[in-house]
This record gives structure tokens, C-alpha cells and sequence, in this order.
């Protein structure tokens, strides 16, 4: 462990990877069990939207159960954002709680990180990806998120989702890159291994390896509660990161738990698409906010009374932070390196086929909140 460490501190070092002096810093306070000053995070994750045209029933979008608004990233406002981190943000990861690709300008709003110099990269269900905007937004890593090699089984968690656009989707994306040679996305597929799915995992694997994509990832699922561990947790225990014993007596923990650390919340920041921070990834309803990041800018959000006390918080007293109770924590962001585009592609058309217009796909989500109180 000490000697990895060492090493991945010399490699640093040596290759001085953009946002190296950030994470080196952030990453000592962290390990001094010093809750602040940071130096900006290297990290950032940013949301799109958190509407969906998905009904994924653990994922509070999909099961109607998001407390905050729904609504769509501003494009002013995220350039203006985009052309003050640009300098000190190595990694941009362009997804949080709903489907990056029925934000209509995701592909332009992409191409201007990349256009700065940020490694970008996303995740989606695939039904909306407009395979000629990937390769025109010059995003670095795309993952198609499937579940099911067959629609029926797909949709048993992939609710309202239809395997044949994403992979559609997914394979005109390859067809696509083979002809822009300058085009350097990495394509992955992703499979959610649940319970209905754990006996197409081989065929999944053997499927993606044809198509040609660059990496295929079996994903373990997670689940919120006891109920939704019992109908979508495999049988086969190899898939879970969740403590079996526990588990038996009817407690859902995962196996590691971290003991009053977390240096992943460091080296990174949360955005929801209105600007407002939070700590991670795991407060997907925004109950921690630590303020917004459009009206006062990253360094004043990282480094402010919120962020720093809840840093504090969890050095101290981390079993009693609701967001870290089913979390084994994220380790290290990676400083990916990466170049600003260094071709033009002019994207004529863009395929926005049946996506929803962002009203309507406001209204959608306010009609499954409320369907979902009236039962
Ligand atoms: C909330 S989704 C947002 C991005 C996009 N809508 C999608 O589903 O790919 C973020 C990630 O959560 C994953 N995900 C959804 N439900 C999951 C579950 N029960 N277990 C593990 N990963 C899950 C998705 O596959 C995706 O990688
Ligand atoms: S596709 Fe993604 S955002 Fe949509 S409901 Fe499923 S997990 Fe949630
Ligand atoms: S929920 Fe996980 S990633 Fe977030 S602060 Fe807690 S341990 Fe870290």
C-alpha cells in the first residue's frame, strides 16, 4: 500500500499532470485530518438534469422519490463556469441524476469544456444519444448503461428505456468513430447485473467484445434499502459490494466501511444543475447543500463554512452522515491527460428524434411525483 502510494506520488511528479499541485495538497490535508484551506477541486461532476425518460425503480429520478426540482443546466451560465475552473479542473464528469442527452445542448455544452482543456466523460441509457454529436462534442469517454441483452429483461430495471435505440445508438457510435479517425472517444457498455440479468452476464460479454467496444463493465448494483436489495440484488454473491453477514440479519451495510475518511470529497464537488453544490455523488436529493456555485464562484463554495464543516463532520463523526451510511467511499480521482479538440467536425443535423422539449420533460417528472403520492 505505502510503496503504491509512493509510486503514484513520483509519477505525479514526474509527469506533472494538469491539477498535480491541487491533489497533492488536497490529498495531504485530507491524510493531516485538516478539514481546509483547499486549492481548487480537480473534480467536478455536473448535472445536466435531473429529468429522465426512465423509470430505473432504485434511482430516486426514475422512482419519482427526487425532493429537489427538476430542471436543465443553464448554457450561459455553465460556460461562464466552464471558462473560470477550466484552468485548475482536470476531470469533468457530465452526469449526476437523469439523462445528460435530453439536455438539447449537451453536445455543445461538451464540446466547450473540451474546448478548454478538460477530460470529459458520461454516462447514459443510451435512448437519446445522437451518435453524430458524441463524435462532434469530442467527449472523451462515453458508457452506454444497459439492462438486459433482451428488451424484456432490459426493461425489468430499464423501465420505459428500449434496448434497441440504445444500442442502435451504441453501435452507429462505433460505425461513426471508425470513420473520424481523429476522433478519440472511448466507448464503453456498462451492464447493471441485478437479479432478473445475473444469468446474461456471459452473453453480454461476449456481445460487447464483437461489437467492438472498448471496454465493457459488469456493474454491481446498489440498492437503498432492505426491500429494493430483496428484488434486485443477485443471487450470485460475488456481485455484491454489500456485507453479507449484515445483510442476514437484516441490515443493508456495505462491506468496507470507511472509518472517518473520505478523500475522494477532497479532490472534488457535486453539482446539481442549478449551481448548487454537495458533497458527492450519494446526496442525490441535495439534503447537504454547501451553496451555489454560479452566483459565488468554486473557491468560495469549496473552501465556505458548509464544505468545511461537513469535511470537519466527517473526520470526527462520519457513522452519523446519512449519504455515508451505504457508501464505501471513492478513493482517488484520476488526472486524466487530455488535449483540447484538434479537429472541426460540423455537425449539420442534430438527431434529437422524440426527445422531449425541456417543458415537457418537466412536466413528465411532476406527473410521476404526483402519481407516486397519490398511491
Ligand atoms: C443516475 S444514473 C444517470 C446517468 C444515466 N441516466 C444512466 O442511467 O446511465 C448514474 C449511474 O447510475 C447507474 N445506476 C442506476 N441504477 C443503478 C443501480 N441500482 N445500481 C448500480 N448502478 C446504477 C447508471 O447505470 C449510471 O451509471
Ligand atoms: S436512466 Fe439513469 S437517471 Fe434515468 S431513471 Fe435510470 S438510473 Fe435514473
Ligand atoms: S457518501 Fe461516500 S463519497 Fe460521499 S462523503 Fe461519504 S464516504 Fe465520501
Amino acid at each position: 500500500m505505502f510503496a503504491r502510494k509512493t509510486k503514484l506520488v513520483a509519477d505525479m511528479l514526474y509527469k506533472r499532470p494538469k491539477g498535480w499541485k491541487s491533489l497533492l495538497w488536497n490529498s495531504s490535508m485530507a491524510q493531516l485530518k485538516r478539514s481546509g484551506p483547499l486549492m481548487a477541486p480537480v473534480h467536478i461532476s455536473i448535472e445536466p438534469t435531473n429529468a429522465c425518460n426512465a423509470r430505473c425503480p432504485v434511482c430516486e429520478t426514475g422512482k419519482g422519490d427526487m425532493q429537489r426540482k427538476t430542471g436543465f443546466l443553464d448554457e450561459d451560465l455553465y460556460k461562464e463556469f466552464i471558462d473560470n475552473v477550466a484552468p485548475t479542473t482536470a476531470v469533468l464528469l457530465y452526469y449526476f441524476m437523469g439523462e445528460p442527452f435530453m439536455h438539447r445542448s449537451s453536445y455543445d455544452m461538451i464540446r466547450y469544456a473540451r474546448d478548454k482543456g478538460i477530460y470529459v466523460e458520461s454516462c447514459t441509457n443510451g435512448d437519446f444519444v445522437d451518435p453524430e454529436g458524441v463524435i462532434y462534442s469530442d467527449i472523451n469517454k462515453i458508457s452506454f448503461q444497459l439492462g438486459g441483452m433482451d428488451n424484456a429483461t432490459h426493461q425489468r430495471y430499464r423501465i420505459r428505456s428500449k434496448l434497441d435505440k440504445a444500442v442502435g445508438n451504441l453501435e452507429r457510435l462505433l460505425d461513426l468513430r471508425r470513420k473520424h479517425r481523429n476522433s478519440s472517444v472511448e466507448v464503453e457498455v456498462g451492464f447493471i447485473v441485478m437479479r432478473h440479468n445475473e444469468e446474461q452476464v456471459d452473453d453480454f460479454l461476449k456481445w460487447a467484445k464483437e461489437i467492438g467496444v472498448d471496454r465493457a463493465s459488469v456493474i454491481d448494483p446498489c440498492a437503498r434499502n432492505m426491500m429494493e436489495a430483496h428484488a434486485y440484488l443477485p443471487k450470485n454473491k460475488k456481485y455484491w459490494f454489500y456485507d453479507e453477514e449484515a445483510f442476514a440479519q437484516g441490515i443493508l451495510r456495505p462491506k468496507k466501511i470507511p472509518q472517518n475518511e473520505c478523500v475522494w470529497i477532497w479532490n472534488s464537488i457535486q453539482l446539481n444543475w442549478d449551481g448548487t453544490a454537495v458533497p458527492c455523488c450519494r446526496d442525490t436529493n441535495g439534503v447537504l447543500p454547501f451553496g451555489n456555485v454560479f452566483d459565488k464562484g468554486i473557491n468560495a463554495i469549496f473552501n465556505g463554512e458548509a464544505a468545511t464543516d461537513f469535511r470537519h463532520q466527517l473526520l470526527q463523526r462520519q457513522g452519523d452522515i446519512s449519504i455515508c451510511k451505504l457508501c464505501s467511499g471513492y478513493g482517488l480521482p484520476q488526472l486524466q491527460h487530455t488535449n483540447p479538440a484538434g479537429f472541426t467536425i460540423q455537425r449539420h443535423t442534430i438527431n434529437d428524434g422524440d426527445i422531449p422539449s425541456h417543458d415537457e420533460a418537466i412536466a413528465n417528472a411532476q406527473n410521476t411525483l404526483l402519481s407516486i403520492s397519490r398511491k
